[in-house]
């Protein structure tokens, strides 16, 4: 198979289900969330394979702030351990990294390591990897409504001018397309606050598997159903073929 094309094809992941895969084995929550960062890696690599271009992971939420200190802790300290064991290898797998999410409110130590591996991935042009770390879809509109509430007073903006295109260009995802496919891990059949604007004709795919148990086959099988649906963007289709999925 040959993806060379321009076209993009964006998979947007909620990484659920640690908690609980722990839970049913007797251990800690935070030995969940372990498992869950390895399980990135092989996600990852499955991407060229598949023809995904951007993958954007759920790893954060804004209310995750809200669990009990010594798991978001937990959490952090992943993320730190993640970043420092990977900055390399991503670099050399020409993997482009991006952050979207609030970013001051995230401990200065990991703030860090994510200018370091953006700043060190910036030249790559193989897949996009997008970390949502502190994001909410909700808080991201209000940021992007604040933004260009400032450009309207200050002169540099006609309200009338306010246009979808600006505000997709006023959100984080501003360098990203929308999200083809959104895969939501553990059986949960909700958004939980996940990329709000950019999903609004996305497809999505809710797989029972919890996602330390999730593997580059359960992903494959996640993008081979996909690819069987039509996506109609509230049109009329003129002949089924043409809207099938494409990726
Ligand atoms: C997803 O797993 C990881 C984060 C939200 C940080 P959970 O921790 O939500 O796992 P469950 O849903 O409780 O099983
Ligand atoms: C969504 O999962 C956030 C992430 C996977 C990072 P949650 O586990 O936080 O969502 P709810 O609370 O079940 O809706
Ligand atoms: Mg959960």
């Amino acid at each position: 198979m040959h993806f060379r094309e321009t076209r993009t094809f964006h998979v947007g992941i909620i990484m659920d289900g640690n908690g609980r895969w722990a839970e049913a084995r007797g251990l800690n929550r935070v030995a969940g969330h372990a498992r869950g960062a390895r399980r990135v890696t092989e996600i990852v690599d499955a991407c060229p394979g598949l023809g995904v271009t951007h993958l954007t992971v759920f790893a954060f939420s804004t209310e995750n702030w809200r669990r009990p200190l010594l798991e978001v802790e937990a959490l952090m300290r992943i993320f730190r351990q993640y970043i420092r064991m990977k900055i390399e290898d991503l670099a050399a797998h020409d993997v482009r990294v991006r952050f979207i999410g609030i970013r001051d409110r995230v401990p200065a130590r990991l703030r860090q390591l994510m200018q370091d591996l953006e700043d060190r991935t910036a030249h790559c042009e193989g897949l996009n990897l997008t970390i949502a770390i502190d994001y909410g879809g909700r808080d991201e509109i209000t940021r992007a409504v604040q933004s260009l509430a400032r450009d309207v007073a200050s002169g540099a903006l006609q309200p009338g001018a306010i246009s979808e295109r600006g505000i997709a260009a006023a959100l984080d995802t501003r360098e990203l397309p929308d999200p083809d496919l959104i895969i939501r891990t553990s059986g949960e059949f909700r958004v939980s606050n996940f990329l709000l604007w950019q999903s609004t004709y996305a497809e999505y795919d809710f797989p029972t598997v919890a996602w330390p148990d999730f593997t580059a086959e359960h992903f494959a099988e996640s993008v081979s159903g996909y690819t069987r649906r039509l996506r109609r963007f509230g049109q009329v289709l003129p002949s089924a073929g043409m809207a099938r999925a494409s990726r």
